[in-house]
């Protein structure tokens, strides 16, 4: 965890003393680093140096627009799944070309605004939304460059919830199909097929199953060539995990290498999403605790976190490791615990019999590993504010999402005269 470091005794992100941030803005906070989301995405460049490549940043992984704004400052494109997350990388001046729209469940609206904006492509994941496409894009005289999703049946050897690749998913067409797929597609003049997809999972921690799908994209590739369909693009999708547990997921540089051969294998530029990766290490999320309480069975650590804003254990039974911002004395006994929140459900915790140093009322917890898919995935259950974020850039900081008010938060309701 090289963003955050403790310093005379507290931790810092890059120079910034945490303290300082959960005092002026409050807790439960998300803290990001801007050096180390801009350091994980340049290792994808420098990886690409010398392709045709382009990284779209999968940004439902983080999208606030500051974050968005490094990225794009630095060159990247934008993974886009709704017409929200088209408007937020439009919003942040992302390069419409560089945007690729993906998701398995895209609506005529959605489809028309998209075309309206002129993002660079589409990915489709059935014959009917082939179809679709192909009737909104000839209304509004406009021709669709698509990439068609494959689901190459690997198992990506990840929690269940986000495994893509695998028969018996939602997302992409059996690759048996795929090449029905491309031909209906290439018979609609306002389609454009110009890629092979395939996304096959979240937080994978080993080259392998890419191998396998890569190879039956390269397949694909040639296969469809053959037919006369000219295919110039490999989409290889996101998913390259991180250490949450201390596991050792592969280089981004390793990573990169498997998927360049791919493509230069296919003959095709290389398109990569990459979420995950570039900013979960670059973030925390810091909370007080309220209470400790002694039960006879356990020692529970409330804290004013909660899984509304940060899921990700309660829905992935995901490990994020839990430190004290003020730096325990080397050789501080630990102890066994929970780590919970306020809210009403058991399922609320962030760690269960977890180690930990003594801990005390008042005291700030960083939850790391928090940068991807935490404030994205908040929720105001409870009728608890949306968590609010801050970006750190050496010694500066600055709110880049507000916690809302409490007015605001009641505000958005309407109460009929009927009622
Ligand atoms: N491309 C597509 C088409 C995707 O569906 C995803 C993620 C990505 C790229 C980026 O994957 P990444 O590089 O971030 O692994 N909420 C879950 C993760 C859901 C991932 C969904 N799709 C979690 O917190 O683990």
């Amino acid at each position: 965890m090289t963003d955050f470091v403790y310093r005379n005794g507290r931790l810092h992100a890059e120079g910034v003393d945490l303290t300082r941030i959960a005092e002026s803005v409050g807790t439960p906070v998300y803290v990001y680093a801007a050096g180390g989301i801009e350091r994980r995405y340049r290792e994808y460049a420098d990886a690409l140096a010398g392709t045709d490549a382009m990284v779209c940043y999968a940004m439902k992984a983080n999208d606030n627009q500051a974050v968005l704004s490094l990225l794009r400052n630095l060159g990247a494109g934008a993974d886009t799944v709704s017409e929200g997350e088209i408007r937020r990388a439009l919003a942040a001046g992302f390069d419409p070309k560089k945007i690729v729209y993906s998701g398995v469940g895209k609506s005529a609206d959605e489809m028309g605004f998209a075309l309206s904006a002129g993002i660079g492509e589409f990915n489709v994941e059935s014959d009917h939304e082939v179809d679709l496409l192909a009737d909104v894009a000839r209304q509004m005289g406009k021709r669709a460059k698509i990439a068609v999703r494959i689901n190459p049946d690997v198992d990506p050897k990840t929690h269940a919830k986000i495994t893509t690749g695998k028969k018996g998913n939602k997302f992409g067409i059996d690759f048996d199909q795929a090449m029905g797929v491309f031909k209906r597609a290439a018979a609609h003049p306002s389609l454009e097929p110009v890629g092979v997809a395939s996304h096959i999972g979240s937080q994978i921690t080993n080259l392998d199953p890419y191998r396998a799908a890569f190879s039956r994209m390269v397949d694909l590739v040639k296969a469809l060539r053959a037919e006369g369909i000219a295919i110039s693009v490999l989409d290889v999708g996101g998913g390259l995990g991180v250490g949450y547990t201390g596991e050792d997921p592969p280089s981004v540089a390793d990573y990169v290498a498997v998927a360049r051969d791919a493509a230069a294998e296919a003959g095709c530029k290389l398109v990569l999403e990459p979420g995950r990766r570039i900013v979960a290490e670059a973030g925390v999320l810091l909370t007080r605790v309220l209470f400790v309480k002694e039960g006879s069975a356990k020692t529970f650590v409330i804290v004013d976190g909660a899984m509304n804003d940060l899921i990700r254990p309660t829905l992935y039974e995901a490990h994020h490791p839990i430190v004290p911002i003020t730096e325990p004395k080397p050789g501080t006994a630990k102890r066994r615990v929970d780590v919970v929140g306020p809210i009403c459900e058991s399922g609320d915790f962030f760690a269960k019999e977890r180690e930990l140093g003594p801990v005390g009322a008042g005291d700030i917890l960083a939850i790391t590993h928090a940068g991807a898919y935490g404030a994205v995935m908040a929720s105001s259950y409870n009728a608890r504010r949306l968590t609010p974020e801050v970006l750190v850039r050496g010694q500066q900081f600055s709110v880049v999402r507000p916690r809302p008010s409490y007015d605001e938060l009641i505000g958005r309701d309407r109460v009929p005269d009927w009622v």
